[in-house]
Protein backbone atom coordinates (compact mmCIF):
# COMPACT_ATOMS: atom_id res chain seq x y z
CA UNK A 1 0.00 0.00 0.00
CA UNK A 2 1.41 3.31 -1.10
CA UNK A 3 0.85 6.56 0.32
CA UNK A 4 1.10 10.49 -1.91
CA UNK A 5 4.61 10.51 -0.09
CA UNK A 6 5.63 7.01 -1.88
CA UNK A 7 6.29 6.16 -5.38
CA UNK A 8 2.93 4.37 -7.38
CA UNK A 9 5.60 2.24 -9.18
CA UNK A 10 7.63 0.89 -6.71
CA UNK A 11 6.94 2.21 -3.33
CA UNK A 12 9.92 4.58 -2.66
CA UNK A 13 9.51 7.20 -0.73
CA UNK A 14 8.98 10.27 -3.04
CA UNK A 15 12.02 13.26 -2.04
CA UNK A 16 12.96 14.91 -5.58
CA UNK A 17 10.84 17.64 -7.19
CA UNK A 18 10.92 17.53 -10.94
CA UNK A 19 8.96 20.86 -11.54
CA UNK A 20 6.86 23.12 -9.71
CA UNK A 21 4.49 25.13 -11.69
CA UNK A 22 2.42 26.73 -9.24
CA UNK A 23 -1.12 26.24 -7.79
CA UNK A 24 -2.96 25.26 -11.20
CA UNK A 25 -6.85 24.89 -12.19
CA UNK A 26 -7.80 21.60 -13.59
CA UNK A 27 -6.74 21.71 -17.01
CA UNK A 28 -9.82 20.38 -18.78
CA UNK A 29 -11.97 22.11 -16.30
CA UNK A 30 -13.70 24.68 -18.82
CA UNK A 31 -15.20 27.20 -17.56
CA UNK A 32 -19.27 28.74 -17.78
CA UNK A 33 -18.89 32.44 -18.33
CA UNK A 34 -21.90 32.78 -16.18
CA UNK A 35 -19.36 31.15 -13.00
CA UNK A 36 -16.41 33.09 -14.04
CA UNK A 37 -17.03 35.13 -11.02
CA UNK A 38 -17.27 31.60 -8.66
CA UNK A 39 -13.67 30.41 -7.63
CA UNK A 40 -12.24 27.50 -9.12
CA UNK A 41 -10.05 24.61 -7.53
CA UNK A 42 -6.21 25.25 -7.82
CA UNK A 43 -4.08 22.87 -6.71
CA UNK A 44 -0.02 22.39 -6.67
CA UNK A 45 1.45 21.45 -9.75
CA UNK A 46 4.20 19.80 -8.69
CA UNK A 47 5.58 16.48 -9.92
CA UNK A 48 8.17 14.52 -7.90
CA UNK A 49 10.54 12.18 -9.91
CA UNK A 50 11.24 8.96 -7.76
CA UNK A 51 15.14 8.22 -6.52
CA UNK A 52 14.00 4.51 -7.36
CA UNK A 53 12.45 3.90 -10.60
CA UNK A 54 12.41 7.24 -11.97
CA UNK A 55 8.80 7.34 -12.33
CA UNK A 56 7.79 11.00 -12.98
CA UNK A 57 4.68 11.18 -10.86
CA UNK A 58 1.69 13.70 -9.55
CA UNK A 59 -0.09 12.77 -6.17
CA UNK A 60 -3.34 12.04 -6.71
CA UNK A 61 -5.07 15.83 -5.83
CA UNK A 62 -7.91 14.90 -7.62
CA UNK A 63 -10.03 11.84 -7.81
CA UNK A 64 -10.09 10.10 -11.89
CA UNK A 65 -13.84 10.26 -10.84
CA UNK A 66 -13.65 13.85 -10.89
CA UNK A 67 -12.00 13.93 -13.74
CA UNK A 68 -13.60 11.99 -16.37
CA UNK A 69 -17.18 11.96 -14.98
CA UNK A 70 -17.89 14.20 -17.73
CA UNK A 71 -15.02 15.06 -19.91
CA UNK A 72 -14.51 17.16 -23.40
CA UNK A 73 -12.37 15.69 -25.47
CA UNK A 74 -13.57 13.34 -28.43
CA UNK A 75 -10.66 11.81 -30.52
CA UNK A 76 -12.61 11.90 -33.44
CA UNK A 77 -12.57 15.38 -33.75
CA UNK A 78 -9.01 14.99 -35.36
CA UNK A 79 -8.79 13.73 -38.55
CA UNK A 80 -5.31 13.24 -38.28
CA UNK A 81 -6.14 10.93 -35.17
CA UNK A 82 -8.59 8.78 -36.97
CA UNK A 83 -5.70 8.34 -39.39
CA UNK A 84 -3.28 7.28 -36.71
CA UNK A 85 -6.02 4.93 -35.40
CA UNK A 86 -6.49 3.73 -39.16
CA UNK A 87 -2.75 2.90 -39.58
CA UNK A 88 -1.96 1.24 -36.07
CA UNK A 89 -5.26 -0.88 -36.64
CA UNK A 90 -3.53 -2.29 -40.48
CA UNK A 91 -0.29 -2.63 -38.20
CA UNK A 92 -1.78 -4.81 -35.38
CA UNK A 93 -4.18 -6.79 -37.97
CA UNK A 94 -0.90 -7.68 -39.91
CA UNK A 95 1.56 -8.33 -37.54
CA UNK A 96 -0.76 -10.06 -34.75
CA UNK A 97 -2.64 -11.92 -37.41
CA UNK A 98 -5.76 -10.38 -36.36
CA UNK A 99 -9.34 -12.11 -37.62
CA UNK A 100 -12.86 -12.29 -37.31
CA UNK A 101 -13.03 -14.09 -34.00
CA UNK A 102 -10.13 -12.01 -32.16
CA UNK A 103 -11.27 -9.74 -30.16
CA UNK A 104 -9.58 -6.05 -29.29
CA UNK A 105 -10.20 -4.32 -26.22
CA UNK A 106 -9.47 -0.75 -26.03
CA UNK A 107 -8.82 0.19 -22.40
CA UNK A 108 -10.06 4.07 -22.29
CA UNK A 109 -11.73 4.13 -25.81
CA UNK A 110 -13.15 7.49 -25.80
CA UNK A 111 -15.61 8.02 -28.61
CA UNK A 112 -14.56 4.65 -29.80
CA UNK A 113 -11.82 6.02 -33.18
CA UNK A 114 -9.58 3.27 -32.73
CA UNK A 115 -12.23 0.36 -32.60
CA UNK A 116 -14.02 1.57 -34.99
CA UNK A 117 -11.03 1.07 -37.38
CA UNK A 118 -10.89 -2.17 -35.80
CA UNK A 119 -14.01 -3.03 -36.20
CA UNK A 120 -14.54 -2.10 -40.21
CA UNK A 121 -11.77 -4.63 -40.71
CA UNK A 122 -14.29 -7.60 -39.24
CA UNK A 123 -12.68 -7.68 -36.00
CA UNK A 124 -14.87 -7.84 -33.09
CA UNK A 125 -14.20 -4.87 -30.32
CA UNK A 126 -15.15 -3.73 -26.76
CA UNK A 127 -14.15 -0.33 -25.11
CA UNK A 128 -14.12 0.66 -21.39
CA UNK A 129 -14.71 4.21 -21.41
CA UNK A 130 -15.38 5.78 -17.74
CA UNK A 131 -16.51 9.09 -19.10
CA UNK A 132 -20.51 8.74 -19.07
CA UNK A 133 -21.29 11.55 -22.06
CA UNK A 134 -18.28 10.26 -24.13
CA UNK A 135 -19.26 6.24 -23.55
CA UNK A 136 -22.73 6.91 -24.46
CA UNK A 137 -21.77 8.78 -27.46
CA UNK A 138 -19.61 5.70 -28.70
CA UNK A 139 -22.46 3.06 -28.04
CA UNK A 140 -24.64 5.19 -29.99
CA UNK A 141 -21.71 4.91 -33.09
CA UNK A 142 -22.13 1.34 -32.55
CA UNK A 143 -19.04 0.87 -30.61
CA UNK A 144 -19.59 -1.54 -27.57
CA UNK A 145 -18.43 0.21 -24.66
CA UNK A 146 -18.11 -0.49 -20.68
CA UNK A 147 -19.10 3.04 -18.68
CA UNK A 148 -16.55 1.88 -16.02
CA UNK A 149 -12.56 2.74 -14.83
CA UNK A 150 -10.81 -0.68 -15.47
CA UNK A 151 -8.20 -2.36 -13.22
CA UNK A 152 -8.51 -6.01 -11.62
CA UNK A 153 -12.17 -6.11 -10.48
CA UNK A 154 -13.39 -5.11 -14.17
CA UNK A 155 -11.36 -7.36 -15.55
CA UNK A 156 -12.11 -10.36 -13.63
CA UNK A 157 -15.85 -9.50 -14.23
CA UNK A 158 -15.34 -9.97 -17.84
CA UNK A 159 -13.37 -13.31 -17.25
CA UNK A 160 -15.94 -14.74 -15.09
CA UNK A 161 -18.35 -13.87 -17.83
CA UNK A 162 -15.63 -15.65 -20.42
CA UNK A 163 -14.22 -12.57 -22.16
CA UNK A 164 -10.23 -12.54 -23.13
CA UNK A 165 -8.79 -10.07 -25.65
CA UNK A 166 -6.68 -11.00 -28.11
CA UNK A 167 -5.36 -7.42 -28.09
CA UNK A 168 -5.15 -5.35 -25.43
CA UNK A 169 -5.00 -1.18 -26.58
CA UNK A 170 -4.16 1.78 -24.27
CA UNK A 171 -3.46 4.25 -25.27
CA UNK A 172 -2.57 8.36 -23.84
CA UNK A 173 -4.52 6.11 -20.87
CA UNK A 174 -1.58 4.93 -18.61
CA UNK A 175 -0.57 8.62 -17.63
CA UNK A 176 -4.01 9.07 -16.34
CA UNK A 177 -4.16 5.99 -14.07
CA UNK A 178 -3.54 6.39 -10.07
CA UNK A 179 -3.76 3.15 -9.34
CA UNK A 180 -0.93 1.08 -11.81
CA UNK A 181 -1.08 -1.43 -9.94
CA UNK A 182 -4.56 -2.40 -10.00
CA UNK A 183 -4.58 -1.25 -14.13
CA UNK A 184 -1.40 -2.93 -15.10
CA UNK A 185 -2.46 -6.77 -13.56
CA UNK A 186 -6.13 -5.73 -14.67
CA UNK A 187 -4.18 -5.65 -18.16
CA UNK A 188 -2.50 -9.23 -17.35
CA UNK A 189 -5.95 -10.69 -16.41
CA UNK A 190 -7.53 -10.05 -19.32
CA UNK A 191 -5.05 -10.92 -21.77
CA UNK A 192 -5.86 -14.00 -23.78
CA UNK A 193 -3.33 -17.11 -23.99
CA UNK A 194 -0.40 -15.30 -26.36
CA UNK A 195 -2.53 -11.77 -26.56
CA UNK A 196 -0.52 -8.67 -26.26
CA UNK A 197 -0.66 -5.19 -24.90
CA UNK A 198 0.10 -2.42 -26.92
CA UNK A 199 0.39 0.64 -24.74
CA UNK A 200 1.36 4.41 -25.91
CA UNK A 201 2.54 7.18 -23.71
CA UNK A 202 3.98 10.11 -24.38
CA UNK A 203 7.79 9.93 -23.58
CA UNK A 204 9.63 11.78 -21.08
CA UNK A 205 12.72 12.23 -23.43
CA UNK A 206 10.80 14.41 -25.55
CA UNK A 207 9.30 16.31 -22.27
CA UNK A 208 12.76 17.09 -21.15
CA UNK A 209 14.42 17.77 -24.36
CA UNK A 210 11.47 19.43 -26.08
CA UNK A 211 10.79 21.52 -23.04
CA UNK A 212 7.27 20.56 -23.01
CA UNK A 213 6.07 21.25 -19.34
CA UNK A 214 3.11 22.32 -20.61
CA UNK A 215 2.19 18.20 -20.89
CA UNK A 216 1.85 18.10 -17.40
CA UNK A 217 -1.16 18.65 -15.48
CA UNK A 218 -3.67 17.06 -13.01
CA UNK A 219 -4.92 14.30 -15.39
CA UNK A 220 -1.45 13.23 -15.61
CA UNK A 221 -0.40 11.42 -12.97
CA UNK A 222 2.42 9.81 -14.28
CA UNK A 223 5.30 10.52 -17.24
CA UNK A 224 7.38 7.54 -18.48
CA UNK A 225 10.59 6.57 -19.75
CA UNK A 226 10.90 3.46 -21.79
CA UNK A 227 13.17 2.40 -18.75
CA UNK A 228 10.24 3.38 -16.01
CA UNK A 229 7.81 1.62 -18.62
CA UNK A 230 9.38 -1.66 -18.77
CA UNK A 231 10.19 -1.70 -15.02
CA UNK A 232 6.09 -0.59 -14.24
CA UNK A 233 5.22 -3.81 -16.83
CA UNK A 234 7.57 -6.36 -15.72
CA UNK A 235 6.83 -5.85 -11.93
CA UNK A 236 3.17 -7.25 -12.94
CA UNK A 237 3.57 -10.09 -15.02
CA UNK A 238 4.14 -8.55 -18.56
CA UNK A 239 7.12 -8.75 -21.02
CA UNK A 240 7.83 -5.86 -22.83
CA UNK A 241 9.08 -7.23 -26.17
CA UNK A 242 9.36 -3.81 -28.90
CA UNK A 243 9.15 -0.43 -29.06
CA UNK A 244 8.39 2.10 -31.27
CA UNK A 245 8.69 5.97 -31.34
CA UNK A 246 5.63 7.67 -32.91
CA UNK A 247 5.15 11.83 -33.13
CA UNK A 248 2.01 11.74 -31.50
CA UNK A 249 1.39 13.61 -28.77
CA UNK A 250 4.69 15.59 -29.16
CA UNK A 251 6.67 12.37 -29.37
CA UNK A 252 5.55 9.27 -28.01
CA UNK A 253 6.71 5.40 -27.15
CA UNK A 254 4.15 2.79 -28.84
CA UNK A 255 5.24 0.01 -26.28
CA UNK A 256 4.37 -4.20 -27.00
CA UNK A 257 4.05 -6.34 -24.19
CA UNK A 258 2.77 -9.85 -23.50
CA UNK A 259 2.42 -11.97 -20.28
CA UNK A 260 5.38 -13.21 -18.67
CA UNK A 261 3.98 -16.83 -18.70
CA UNK A 262 3.08 -17.41 -22.18
CA UNK A 263 4.78 -19.89 -24.18
CA UNK A 264 4.70 -18.65 -27.56
CA UNK A 265 5.82 -14.80 -27.10
CA UNK A 266 6.34 -12.51 -30.10
CA UNK A 267 9.63 -11.36 -30.69
CA UNK A 268 10.88 -8.00 -31.66
CA UNK A 269 10.72 -6.31 -35.15
CA UNK A 270 12.02 -3.13 -33.41
CA UNK A 271 15.86 -4.53 -32.09
CA UNK A 272 17.18 -0.74 -33.26
CA UNK A 273 14.42 1.08 -31.63
CA UNK A 274 14.98 -0.93 -28.19
CA UNK A 275 18.87 0.07 -28.44
CA UNK A 276 17.89 3.67 -29.58
CA UNK A 277 15.38 4.57 -27.07
CA UNK A 278 17.23 3.48 -24.31
CA UNK A 279 20.60 5.10 -25.38
CA UNK A 280 18.02 8.38 -25.84
CA UNK A 281 17.43 8.00 -22.62
CA UNK A 282 20.76 8.59 -20.78
CA UNK A 283 20.37 12.08 -21.56
CA UNK A 284 16.57 11.96 -18.80
CA UNK A 285 18.99 10.20 -16.58
CA UNK A 286 21.54 13.14 -16.57
CA UNK A 287 18.86 15.38 -15.59
CA UNK A 288 17.84 13.44 -12.35
CA UNK A 289 21.52 13.21 -11.59
CA UNK A 290 22.37 16.63 -11.82
CA UNK A 291 20.13 19.61 -11.64
CA UNK A 292 16.73 18.04 -12.09
CA UNK A 293 14.37 19.85 -14.92
CA UNK A 294 12.69 23.05 -12.79
CA UNK A 295 15.17 25.34 -15.03
CA UNK A 296 14.10 24.75 -17.71
CA UNK A 297 10.39 25.85 -17.93
CA UNK A 298 11.53 29.33 -16.11
CA UNK A 299 13.81 29.87 -19.27
CA UNK A 300 10.64 29.08 -21.89
CA UNK A 301 8.41 31.56 -19.62
CA UNK A 302 10.10 34.25 -20.18
CA UNK A 303 10.78 34.44 -23.56
CA UNK A 304 7.38 33.85 -24.69
CA UNK A 305 6.04 36.44 -22.33
CA UNK A 306 8.77 38.85 -24.08
CA UNK A 307 7.68 37.80 -27.32
CA UNK A 308 4.01 38.15 -26.68
CA UNK A 309 4.01 41.12 -24.13
CA UNK A 310 5.69 43.32 -27.13
CA UNK A 311 3.46 42.31 -29.99
CA UNK A 312 0.34 43.10 -27.79
CA UNK A 313 2.03 46.62 -27.07
CA UNK A 314 2.34 47.46 -30.79
CA UNK A 315 -0.97 46.91 -30.98
CA UNK A 316 -1.50 43.07 -32.19
CA UNK A 317 -4.37 41.45 -31.52
CA UNK A 318 -3.38 37.88 -30.82
CA UNK A 319 -5.53 34.35 -30.93
CA UNK A 320 -4.40 31.50 -29.77
CA UNK A 321 -5.01 28.00 -31.88
CA UNK A 322 -6.53 25.24 -29.89
CA UNK A 323 -7.66 24.69 -26.35
CA UNK A 324 -5.67 21.98 -25.29
CA UNK A 325 -5.04 21.13 -21.55
CA UNK A 326 -1.76 22.13 -21.76
CA UNK A 327 -2.62 25.41 -23.01
CA UNK A 328 -4.04 25.69 -19.64
CA UNK A 329 -0.92 24.76 -18.00
CA UNK A 330 0.88 26.95 -20.64
CA UNK A 331 -0.81 30.25 -19.73
CA UNK A 332 -1.67 29.94 -16.06
CA UNK A 333 2.33 29.13 -14.97
CA UNK A 334 3.44 32.02 -17.54
CA UNK A 335 0.35 34.35 -16.32
CA UNK A 336 -1.09 34.92 -19.74
CA UNK A 337 -4.35 35.89 -20.25
CA UNK A 338 -6.81 38.00 -22.04
CA UNK A 339 -5.02 41.54 -22.11
CA UNK A 340 -2.31 39.46 -23.99
CA UNK A 341 -4.07 36.23 -25.61
CA UNK A 342 -8.34 38.12 -27.06
CA UNK A 343 -9.35 34.56 -27.84
CA UNK A 344 -8.79 31.01 -28.93
CA UNK A 345 -10.18 29.15 -31.64
CA UNK A 346 -10.91 25.49 -30.97
CA UNK A 347 -13.02 22.55 -32.91
CA UNK A 348 -14.75 21.11 -30.39
CA UNK A 349 -17.76 22.15 -29.54
CA UNK A 350 -17.95 20.99 -25.78
CA UNK A 351 -15.36 23.66 -25.41
CA UNK A 352 -16.58 26.63 -27.75
CA UNK A 353 -18.27 29.43 -25.77
CA UNK A 354 -16.22 28.42 -22.20
CA UNK A 355 -13.11 30.13 -21.07
CA UNK A 356 -9.82 28.55 -20.44
CA UNK A 357 -8.75 27.56 -16.46
CA UNK A 358 -7.85 29.89 -14.25
CA UNK A 359 -6.80 32.76 -16.85
CA UNK A 360 -10.29 33.12 -18.86
CA UNK A 361 -9.09 33.53 -22.01
CA UNK A 362 -12.99 32.98 -24.70
CA UNK A 363 -12.67 29.63 -26.58
CA UNK A 364 -14.29 30.40 -29.82
CA UNK A 365 -15.07 28.10 -32.87
CA UNK A 366 -12.64 27.80 -35.72
CA UNK A 367 -14.89 29.94 -38.10
CA UNK A 368 -14.33 32.92 -35.65
CA UNK A 369 -11.40 33.63 -37.20
CA UNK A 370 -12.58 34.89 -40.47
CA UNK A 371 -14.96 37.29 -38.59
CA UNK A 372 -11.98 38.56 -36.08
CA UNK A 373 -8.61 38.39 -38.21
CA UNK A 374 -6.09 38.50 -35.39
CA UNK A 375 -2.48 40.17 -36.31
CA UNK A 376 -1.26 36.82 -34.98
CA UNK A 377 -2.05 33.43 -34.17
CA UNK A 378 -0.14 31.45 -31.58
CA UNK A 379 -0.21 27.46 -32.15
CA UNK A 380 -1.33 26.28 -28.91
CA UNK A 381 -1.87 22.79 -29.88
CA UNK A 382 1.75 23.03 -30.91
CA UNK A 383 1.36 19.06 -31.34
CA UNK A 384 -1.30 19.64 -34.64
CA UNK A 385 1.31 22.41 -35.55
CA UNK A 386 1.54 20.73 -39.62
CA UNK A 387 -2.86 20.79 -39.39
CA UNK A 388 -3.14 24.22 -38.31
CA UNK A 389 -0.83 25.77 -40.10
CA UNK A 390 -2.42 24.41 -43.43
CA UNK A 391 -5.52 25.51 -42.17
CA UNK A 392 -4.03 28.78 -41.65
CA UNK A 393 -2.66 28.95 -45.08
CA UNK A 394 -5.83 27.74 -46.47
CA UNK A 395 -8.41 30.19 -44.64
CA UNK A 396 -6.72 33.18 -43.17
CA UNK A 397 -6.03 35.21 -46.50
CA UNK A 398 -5.09 38.19 -44.75
CA UNK A 399 -1.82 36.64 -43.53
CA UNK A 400 -1.41 36.73 -39.76
CA UNK A 401 1.75 36.24 -37.80
CA UNK A 402 2.48 32.26 -36.98
CA UNK A 403 4.03 31.29 -33.71
CA UNK A 404 4.72 28.16 -32.40
CA UNK A 405 6.45 27.61 -29.21
CA UNK A 406 7.10 24.04 -29.57
CA UNK A 407 8.31 22.66 -33.10
CA UNK A 408 6.67 19.69 -32.41
CA UNK A 409 5.66 17.15 -35.22
CA UNK A 410 2.02 15.68 -35.92
CA UNK A 411 0.42 12.77 -36.11
P1 LIG B 1 -4.81 17.59 -27.96
O1 LIG B 1 -3.48 18.23 -28.09
O2 LIG B 1 -5.10 17.14 -26.57
O3 LIG B 1 -5.02 16.57 -29.03
O4 LIG B 1 -5.90 18.75 -28.23
C1 LIG B 1 -5.90 19.49 -29.41
C2 LIG B 1 -6.95 20.58 -29.34
O5 LIG B 1 -6.82 21.40 -30.47
C3 LIG B 1 -8.36 20.04 -29.32
O6 LIG B 1 -9.15 20.77 -28.40
C4 LIG B 1 -8.86 20.28 -30.75
C5 LIG B 1 -8.05 21.48 -31.17
N1 LIG B 1 -7.82 21.53 -32.61
C6 LIG B 1 -8.52 22.47 -33.36
O7 LIG B 1 -9.30 23.24 -32.82
N2 LIG B 1 -8.32 22.51 -34.72
C7 LIG B 1 -7.47 21.65 -35.35
O8 LIG B 1 -7.31 21.71 -36.58
C8 LIG B 1 -6.75 20.68 -34.56
C9 LIG B 1 -5.80 19.73 -35.21
C10 LIG B 1 -6.96 20.66 -33.19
Amino acid sequence: MTTKNNCRNCGEVLEHVFVDLGMQPLANSYVDPTKKDQAETRLPLRPFVCQGCRLVQLPEYETPEGIFGDYAYFSSQSSAWVKHCGDFADLAVNRFKLQGNNRVLELASNDGALLSAFQTRGIQVLGIEPAHNIARYAQQQGIPTIDKFFGIDLAQELVNQGYQADLVCANNVLAHVPDIEDFVRGIELILAHDGVVSIEVPSLYNLIKENQFDTIYHEHFSYFSFETAIDVLERRGLKVFDVETLPTHGGSLRIFARREIDRHPFNSVYQNNISRVSQEEQFCHNFYNLLGYCIFPQKDKFTTIQKLAKLRQDGAVIAGYGAPAKLSTFLNYCGIGPETISFVVDSTPAKQNKLVPGVHIPILPESELQVLKPDVIFISAWNWKKEIEAKIKKECDWNPEVICRIQGSSV
